[in-house]
Protein backbone atom coordinates (compact mmCIF):
# COMPACT_ATOMS: atom_id res chain seq x y z
CA UNK A 1 0.00 0.00 0.00
CA UNK A 2 1.55 3.42 -0.51
CA UNK A 3 0.64 5.53 2.32
CA UNK A 4 -0.13 9.59 1.00
CA UNK A 5 2.16 12.01 2.45
CA UNK A 6 1.38 15.09 3.57
CA UNK A 7 3.39 17.74 5.43
CA UNK A 8 0.88 20.44 5.86
CA UNK A 9 -1.54 21.13 8.27
CA UNK A 10 -4.45 22.44 6.47
CA UNK A 11 -4.02 19.62 4.00
CA UNK A 12 -4.15 17.27 6.27
CA UNK A 13 -7.38 19.10 8.60
CA UNK A 14 -9.12 19.14 5.50
CA UNK A 15 -8.53 15.07 3.94
CA UNK A 16 -9.33 14.54 8.03
CA UNK A 17 -12.98 16.36 8.19
CA UNK A 18 -13.93 14.11 4.75
CA UNK A 19 -12.29 10.67 6.52
CA UNK A 20 -15.06 8.33 7.60
CA UNK A 21 -14.73 5.05 9.98
CA UNK A 22 -12.39 4.49 12.79
CA UNK A 23 -9.46 6.35 12.96
CA UNK A 24 -5.69 5.12 14.28
CA UNK A 25 -3.19 7.01 14.66
CA UNK A 26 0.22 6.49 15.94
CA UNK A 27 2.65 9.91 16.57
CA UNK A 28 6.15 9.12 16.51
CA UNK A 29 9.61 10.84 15.88
CA UNK A 30 10.83 8.57 12.86
CA UNK A 31 13.72 6.68 12.77
CA UNK A 32 11.39 3.74 12.68
CA UNK A 33 11.96 0.55 14.09
CA UNK A 34 9.58 -2.77 15.19
CA UNK A 35 8.47 -1.12 18.21
CA UNK A 36 6.99 1.62 16.05
CA UNK A 37 5.96 -1.04 13.54
CA UNK A 38 4.13 -3.09 16.72
CA UNK A 39 1.67 0.17 17.05
CA UNK A 40 0.86 -0.06 13.37
CA UNK A 41 0.04 -3.32 13.19
CA UNK A 42 -1.95 -2.97 16.17
CA UNK A 43 -3.98 -0.06 14.33
CA UNK A 44 -4.29 -1.93 11.50
CA UNK A 45 -6.09 -4.65 13.31
CA UNK A 46 -8.27 -2.09 15.12
CA UNK A 47 -9.04 0.80 12.79
CA UNK A 48 -10.29 1.72 9.41
CA UNK A 49 -8.04 4.46 8.20
CA UNK A 50 -4.35 4.71 10.12
CA UNK A 51 -2.34 7.71 10.33
CA UNK A 52 1.27 8.31 11.24
CA UNK A 53 3.35 11.10 11.96
CA UNK A 54 6.64 11.63 12.04
CA UNK A 55 7.92 14.81 13.75
CA UNK A 56 11.18 15.15 15.73
CA UNK A 57 9.38 17.69 18.00
CA UNK A 58 12.09 20.18 19.46
CA UNK A 59 10.27 21.40 22.65
CA UNK A 60 10.54 17.63 24.43
CA UNK A 61 14.70 18.13 24.32
CA UNK A 62 16.35 19.54 26.93
CA UNK A 63 18.89 22.58 26.19
CA UNK A 64 21.58 20.08 26.51
CA UNK A 65 20.05 17.17 24.75
CA UNK A 66 20.30 15.50 21.44
CA UNK A 67 18.37 17.62 18.99
CA UNK A 68 20.30 17.84 16.31
CA UNK A 69 21.86 14.40 15.97
CA UNK A 70 18.60 13.11 16.73
CA UNK A 71 18.67 9.98 14.12
CA UNK A 72 16.70 11.23 11.21
CA UNK A 73 15.59 8.75 7.48
CA UNK A 74 12.33 9.65 6.42
CA UNK A 75 13.03 7.85 2.82
CA UNK A 76 13.25 4.78 4.90
CA UNK A 77 10.60 5.76 7.49
CA UNK A 78 8.66 6.01 4.05
CA UNK A 79 9.91 2.92 2.96
CA UNK A 80 9.11 0.90 6.13
CA UNK A 81 5.57 2.28 6.36
CA UNK A 82 4.69 1.80 2.74
CA UNK A 83 5.18 -1.95 3.75
CA UNK A 84 1.91 -1.77 5.76
CA UNK A 85 -1.70 -0.86 5.76
CA UNK A 86 -0.77 3.06 6.32
CA UNK A 87 -3.73 5.44 4.91
CA UNK A 88 -1.07 8.47 5.56
CA UNK A 89 2.02 9.82 6.96
CA UNK A 90 1.86 13.19 8.25
CA UNK A 91 5.17 14.84 8.46
CA UNK A 92 5.17 18.79 9.01
CA UNK A 93 7.96 20.87 9.83
CA UNK A 94 9.40 23.08 12.52
CA UNK A 95 7.43 26.12 11.49
CA UNK A 96 4.43 25.14 11.06
CA UNK A 97 4.01 23.39 14.76
CA UNK A 98 5.69 26.05 16.22
CA UNK A 99 5.22 29.03 13.93
CA UNK A 100 6.72 32.60 15.43
CA UNK A 101 5.31 33.67 18.28
CA UNK A 102 3.90 30.16 19.68
CA UNK A 103 2.62 30.84 23.02
CA UNK A 104 0.60 28.02 25.04
CA UNK A 105 1.77 25.06 26.66
CA UNK A 106 -0.33 21.74 27.77
CA UNK A 107 0.96 21.39 31.37
CA UNK A 108 -0.30 17.70 32.93
CA UNK A 109 0.94 18.44 36.78
CA UNK A 110 2.55 16.42 39.61
CA UNK A 111 2.99 13.00 37.75
CA UNK A 112 5.63 14.83 35.04
CA UNK A 113 7.51 15.60 38.00
CA UNK A 114 8.94 12.34 39.08
CA UNK A 115 11.38 9.73 37.24
CA UNK A 116 12.29 11.28 33.52
CA UNK A 117 10.72 14.53 34.84
CA UNK A 118 13.86 15.32 37.57
CA UNK A 119 16.29 15.22 35.08
CA UNK A 120 14.11 16.23 31.75
CA UNK A 121 12.11 18.69 33.43
CA UNK A 122 10.35 20.82 30.50
CA UNK A 123 10.22 17.44 28.62
CA UNK A 124 6.83 16.54 28.86
CA UNK A 125 5.46 19.77 28.52
CA UNK A 126 7.03 19.22 24.70
CA UNK A 127 5.06 16.01 24.34
CA UNK A 128 1.61 16.72 25.96
CA UNK A 129 1.69 20.26 23.80
CA UNK A 130 3.08 18.29 20.24
CA UNK A 131 0.44 15.78 21.68
CA UNK A 132 -2.65 17.74 22.09
CA UNK A 133 -1.88 19.51 19.01
CA UNK A 134 -1.52 16.18 16.31
CA UNK A 135 -4.75 15.29 17.83
CA UNK A 136 -6.80 18.23 17.41
CA UNK A 137 -5.45 17.93 13.40
CA UNK A 138 -6.09 14.48 13.38
CA UNK A 139 -8.69 14.04 15.91
CA UNK A 140 -7.90 10.28 16.18
CA UNK A 141 -10.86 7.49 18.14
CA UNK A 142 -7.80 5.72 18.68
CA UNK A 143 -4.27 6.48 19.59
CA UNK A 144 -1.57 3.57 20.06
CA UNK A 145 1.53 4.35 22.31
CA UNK A 146 3.97 1.68 23.86
CA UNK A 147 4.41 1.08 27.45
CA UNK A 148 8.48 1.48 26.33
CA UNK A 149 7.81 5.24 27.54
CA UNK A 150 5.52 4.12 30.77
CA UNK A 151 5.15 7.38 31.81
CA UNK A 152 4.48 9.22 28.72
CA UNK A 153 1.78 6.88 28.29
CA UNK A 154 0.11 7.86 31.83
CA UNK A 155 0.90 11.35 31.43
CA UNK A 156 -1.02 11.66 27.97
CA UNK A 157 -3.74 8.93 29.11
CA UNK A 158 -4.28 11.93 32.29
CA UNK A 159 -4.11 14.65 29.54
CA UNK A 160 -7.02 12.89 27.55
CA UNK A 161 -8.93 12.71 30.07
CA UNK A 162 -8.68 16.11 31.94
CA UNK A 163 -8.97 17.89 28.44
CA UNK A 164 -11.68 15.86 27.42
CA UNK A 165 -10.56 14.55 24.22
CA UNK A 166 -12.63 11.88 22.68
CA UNK A 167 -9.71 9.70 21.55
CA UNK A 168 -9.15 6.64 23.50
CA UNK A 169 -5.52 6.12 24.08
CA UNK A 170 -4.10 2.04 23.40
CA UNK A 171 -1.22 1.17 24.97
CA UNK A 172 0.93 -1.74 23.60
CA UNK A 173 3.70 -3.94 24.85
CA UNK A 174 7.54 -3.31 24.97
CA UNK A 175 9.32 -4.62 21.65
CA UNK A 176 12.41 -6.35 22.76
CA UNK A 177 15.40 -7.81 20.66
CA UNK A 178 15.92 -11.41 20.91
CA UNK A 179 18.29 -10.68 23.81
CA UNK A 180 16.31 -8.62 25.39
CA UNK A 181 17.66 -5.20 25.05
CA UNK A 182 14.36 -3.05 24.21
CA UNK A 183 13.43 -1.51 21.02
CA UNK A 184 14.92 2.64 20.56
CA UNK A 185 16.03 4.71 18.01
CA UNK A 186 18.55 5.64 20.72
CA UNK A 187 20.70 2.31 20.77
CA UNK A 188 21.90 3.92 17.24
CA UNK A 189 24.37 5.63 19.28
CA UNK A 190 26.05 3.42 21.22
CA UNK A 191 29.04 0.87 20.06
CA UNK A 192 28.79 -3.00 20.28
CA UNK A 193 30.42 -2.53 23.28
CA UNK A 194 28.06 -0.41 24.85
CA UNK A 195 24.97 -2.53 23.28
CA UNK A 196 26.02 -5.29 25.52
CA UNK A 197 26.34 -3.06 28.15
CA UNK A 198 22.94 -2.16 27.99
CA UNK A 199 21.43 -5.44 28.53
CA UNK A 200 22.08 -4.95 31.72
CA UNK A 201 18.44 -2.49 31.90
CA UNK A 202 16.46 -5.51 30.75
CA UNK A 203 18.39 -8.10 32.81
CA UNK A 204 17.87 -6.01 36.11
CA UNK A 205 14.30 -5.53 35.64
CA UNK A 206 14.34 -9.60 35.21
CA UNK A 207 16.11 -9.71 38.27
CA UNK A 208 13.55 -7.65 40.22
CA UNK A 209 10.99 -10.17 38.68
CA UNK A 210 12.91 -13.30 40.19
CA UNK A 211 13.37 -11.96 43.44
CA UNK A 212 9.50 -10.80 43.62
CA UNK A 213 9.12 -14.68 42.56
CA UNK A 214 11.19 -15.83 45.66
CA UNK A 215 8.98 -14.06 48.05
CA UNK A 216 11.29 -10.83 48.28
CA UNK A 217 9.19 -7.65 49.02
CA UNK A 218 11.38 -4.64 49.99
CA UNK A 219 11.92 -2.00 46.90
CA UNK A 220 15.29 -1.02 48.92
CA UNK A 221 16.81 -4.38 48.97
CA UNK A 222 15.56 -5.22 45.18
CA UNK A 223 16.84 -1.98 43.96
CA UNK A 224 19.73 -2.55 45.39
CA UNK A 225 20.34 -6.00 43.51
CA UNK A 226 19.27 -4.11 40.77
CA UNK A 227 21.86 -1.50 41.22
CA UNK A 228 25.45 -4.04 41.76
CA UNK A 229 24.28 -5.64 38.34
CA UNK A 230 24.45 -2.24 36.40
CA UNK A 231 26.96 -0.95 38.01
CA UNK A 232 28.45 -3.97 37.76
CA UNK A 233 27.95 -3.39 33.59
CA UNK A 234 28.84 0.19 33.69
CA UNK A 235 26.05 1.98 33.48
CA UNK A 236 25.13 4.84 35.22
CA UNK A 237 21.73 5.14 37.32
CA UNK A 238 19.39 8.37 36.76
CA UNK A 239 16.75 6.37 38.56
CA UNK A 240 15.69 3.14 39.50
CA UNK A 241 12.14 3.60 40.51
CA UNK A 242 9.69 0.52 41.85
CA UNK A 243 5.67 2.26 41.77
CA UNK A 244 2.11 2.25 41.41
CA UNK A 245 1.19 1.84 37.70
CA UNK A 246 -1.42 4.80 37.84
CA UNK A 247 -0.12 7.29 40.66
CA UNK A 248 3.76 6.79 39.04
CA UNK A 249 4.10 7.29 43.24
CA UNK A 250 7.06 5.39 44.94
CA UNK A 251 5.58 2.04 46.49
CA UNK A 252 8.00 0.56 49.34
CA UNK A 253 6.90 -2.64 49.27
CA UNK A 254 6.45 -4.58 45.88
CA UNK A 255 3.09 -6.11 45.04
CA UNK A 256 1.93 -8.20 41.59
CA UNK A 257 0.66 -5.47 39.01
CA UNK A 258 3.49 -2.64 40.20
CA UNK A 259 5.89 -1.26 37.93
CA UNK A 260 9.75 -0.95 38.00
CA UNK A 261 10.77 1.82 35.82
CA UNK A 262 14.35 2.87 35.27
CA UNK A 263 16.49 5.13 33.28
CA UNK A 264 20.37 4.33 32.68
CA UNK A 265 22.82 5.94 31.62
CA UNK A 266 25.52 3.90 28.79
CA UNK A 267 28.41 5.35 26.84
CA UNK A 268 26.79 9.38 27.29
CA UNK A 269 23.53 7.97 26.18
CA UNK A 270 20.17 7.65 28.45
CA UNK A 271 18.19 4.49 27.82
CA UNK A 272 15.13 3.75 29.54
CA UNK A 273 12.76 0.45 30.48
CA UNK A 274 10.09 -0.66 32.30
CA UNK A 275 8.68 -4.15 33.49
CA UNK A 276 5.32 -5.32 35.48
CA UNK A 277 5.83 -7.35 37.98
CA UNK A 278 3.78 -10.13 38.30
P1 LIG B 1 9.11 7.93 19.63
O1 LIG B 1 10.24 7.80 20.58
O2 LIG B 1 9.40 7.93 18.16
O3 LIG B 1 8.07 6.78 19.94
C1 LIG B 1 6.84 6.71 19.26
C2 LIG B 1 6.00 5.63 19.91
O4 LIG B 1 6.67 4.36 19.78
C3 LIG B 1 5.80 5.84 21.43
O5 LIG B 1 4.45 5.56 21.78
C4 LIG B 1 6.77 4.85 22.04
O6 LIG B 1 6.38 4.40 23.33
C5 LIG B 1 6.69 3.70 21.03
N1 LIG B 1 7.86 2.82 21.13
C6 LIG B 1 9.16 3.16 21.07
N2 LIG B 1 9.94 2.07 21.27
C7 LIG B 1 9.11 1.03 21.49
C8 LIG B 1 9.30 -0.36 21.77
N3 LIG B 1 10.51 -0.89 21.89
N4 LIG B 1 8.20 -1.13 21.94
C9 LIG B 1 6.95 -0.60 21.84
N5 LIG B 1 6.70 0.70 21.57
C10 LIG B 1 7.77 1.50 21.40
O7 LIG B 1 7.51 8.82 21.98
C11 LIG B 1 7.73 9.63 21.10
O8 LIG B 1 8.31 9.29 19.91
C12 LIG B 1 7.37 11.10 21.24
O9 LIG B 1 7.48 11.49 22.57
C13 LIG B 1 5.96 11.44 20.69
C14 LIG B 1 4.85 10.72 21.47
C15 LIG B 1 5.86 11.10 19.19
C16 LIG B 1 5.71 12.97 20.85
O10 LIG B 1 6.66 13.70 20.18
Amino acid sequence: MNPKLINSIEEMSTIRRQLKGKIGFIPTMGFLHEGHLSLVSAAEKQSDIVIVSIFVNPTQFNVNEDLSNYPRNIERDIELLSNMKVNYIFFPTDEQMYPEGFKTWVNVDKITQVLCGISRPTHFRGVTTIVAKLMNIIDPDLMFMGEKDFQQLVVLKQMVKDLNFRTKIVGCSIVREEDGLALSSRNKYLTNEGRKKALCLNKSLLLAQKLFSEDIRSSNKIISQMTILIEDNEGIIDYIEVIDQESLEHISELKSGCRIALAIIVENTRLIDNIKII
